[in-house]
């Protein structure tokens, strides 16, 4: 049997990596793409052209963990040819052993808090290593740092601030799979953002799990100031963060957005429900009216903010009238996004105790419901950009229409068209007149 050991030193590896879930998830990606790179490895494009077969893997709802299982069970014939797999991120460190039992062909599990060690793991697997394993969990004091990440796009990046989460949030699985809170220096964040802008890139988005608990080692820079210091970088006209909880969103950030101009009109939210009884159930520290209170400093910006938030939906206990509160929450801030889930029981969490009480059917029928008055919401907030002058980074094309994709501040989709004979080039800037609106996109013509 042919394995990846019995390969000459000499000769190039090559590794296929496919990313489930988050964008930590998608940056992630990035810096262990880079990292194999670094150890002479070449991506390609296809599990049958590949040695090791890598999945960065989700198990923030049943469905998201389902995929991995299901694309190893498509290709485990591979390894009969002498290909290896390995299972990477939070499914890696919620089952753990667990995955070799269920998938014998396997070689490395490992959890986001242990790829400071892949390099070690990769050796081990190329001496013929079995069941090699990073699963340090929570006990990890490090951020997993590289200078070797390898970006997908060459105009727009991640930089990871705080790897990790302590709010236990009752029905979810990221504390157990990303470990405790960890923030990067702001001289190294910093140091990251000005070589990218070095490197040709104009728009950054700062990552964490929870970007206002963000703790500066060197108690240098609160996350506000960080953000505006990132946002004042020579080069950097776009700066965007997520994700926000609720509990530690201070009024500073509003005010850094104030004074920079290249920090985002955006803020991504994630309030969960619109009921305090069930945001006590949820453990998320907030009641209704004090998440209201954030929202009114960021109504209160010099700026139009877009907001946006995630919902979960048939919560344990969640009532008819809880579920009232919630619809009754997309009318009071008057969202331009939401994205809403159906609660997913996950294992090691508080709420998987409480019972998953509300029927299956009935939680498709309250996202339903919850979609439906969204979009009315949207219909009309989006609307109100038609004859209004917008800022876009151009994205790509889509020459079946005539058009180029673009992104304003806001973080909206604005698809336009040009007079000029060539499309402008992706990553560059143009100012757009809007004509027409959809509940999701805007349509406009550059000026
Ligand atoms: N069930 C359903 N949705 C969940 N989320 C997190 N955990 C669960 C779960 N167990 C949602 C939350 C979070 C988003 C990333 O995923 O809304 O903000
Ligand atoms: Fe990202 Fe959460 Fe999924 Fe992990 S479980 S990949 S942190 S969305």
């Amino acid at each position: 049997m042919a394995s990846v050991s019995a390969q000459p030193e000499s000769s190039s590896r090559t590794f296929y990596i496919e990313t489930f879930g988050c964008q930590m998830n998608a940056h992630d990606s990035e810096k262990v793409i880079g990292t194999l790179v670094q150890q002479g490895y070449t991506q390609v494009e296809e599990e049958e052209a590949a040695e090791l077969i890598l999945y960065n893997t989700c198990s923030i709802r049943d469905k998201a963990e389902q995929k991995v299982f299901n694309r190893l069970n498509d290709y485990k014939k591979l390894y009969k040819q002498g290909k290896r797999f390995a299972v990477l991120g939070c499914v890696a460190q919620q089952e753990g052993e667990k995955i070799f039992e269920r998938a014998p062909y396997v070689s490395i599990v490992s959890g986001s808090a242990s790829y400071n060690r892949l390099p070690q793991m990769l050796t081990q697997l190329q001496a013929g290593g079995q069941r090699i394993t990073g699963l340090d969990d929570r006990q990890t004091e490090e951020t997993f740092e590289t200078e070797f990440t390898a970006r997908s796009n060459p105009h727009r990046g991640y930089i990871t601030i705080i790897e990790g989460c302590d709010k236990f949030c009752a029905y979810c699985v990221v504390p157990y799979t990303r470990g405790k809170e960890r923030s990067r220096t702001s001289t190294s964040v910093l140091a990251e953002a000005r070589k990218m802008a070095d490197a040709g890139y104009t728009e950054i988005q700062l990552l964490g799990q929870n970007v206002n608990s963000y703790l500066d080692p060197e108690e240098k820079k609160s996350f506000a100031e960080l953000l505006a210091a990132v946002g004042e970088v020579a080069g950097i006209r776009r700066v965007r963060f997520t994700t926000s909880h609720p509990r530690h969103f201070s009024r500073d950030i509003v005010e850094a957005i104030d004074a920079v101009p290249s920090l985002c009109d955006h803020v991504h939210l994630p309030v969960q429900s619109g009921s305090s009884r069930v945001l006590g159930m949820m453990n998320r520290e907030y009641s209704r009216e004090q998440y209201l209170e954030r929202i009114s400093w960021i109504k209160a910006a010099k700026r139009p903010i877009s907001l946006t938030t995630d919902m979960i939906v048939g919560f344990p206990g969640e009532t008819p009238e809880d579920f009232e509160d919630t619809v009754s929450l997309l009318g009071e801030v008057q969202y331009d996004g939401v994205f809403g889930f159906k609660y997913s029981p996950r294992p090691n969490t508080p709420a998987i105790s409480m019972a998953d009480s509300i029927a299956e059917e009935e939680k498709s029928l309250r996202l339903q419901l919850l979609f439906d008055r969204q979009r009315e919401i949207q219909r009309i907030n989006y609307a109100k950009h038609v004859g209004e002058t917008l800022e876009v980074m151009v994205e790509g094309y889509n020459s079946a229409r005539g058009q180029v994709i673009g992104r304003t501040s806001q973080n909206k989709t604005l698809n336009f068209t040009t007079s000029l004979p060539i499309y402008p080039a992706q990553g560059s800037y143009v100012p757009v007149r809007v004509t027409q609106s959809y509940p999701n996109s805007l349509v406009g013509e550059a000026v």
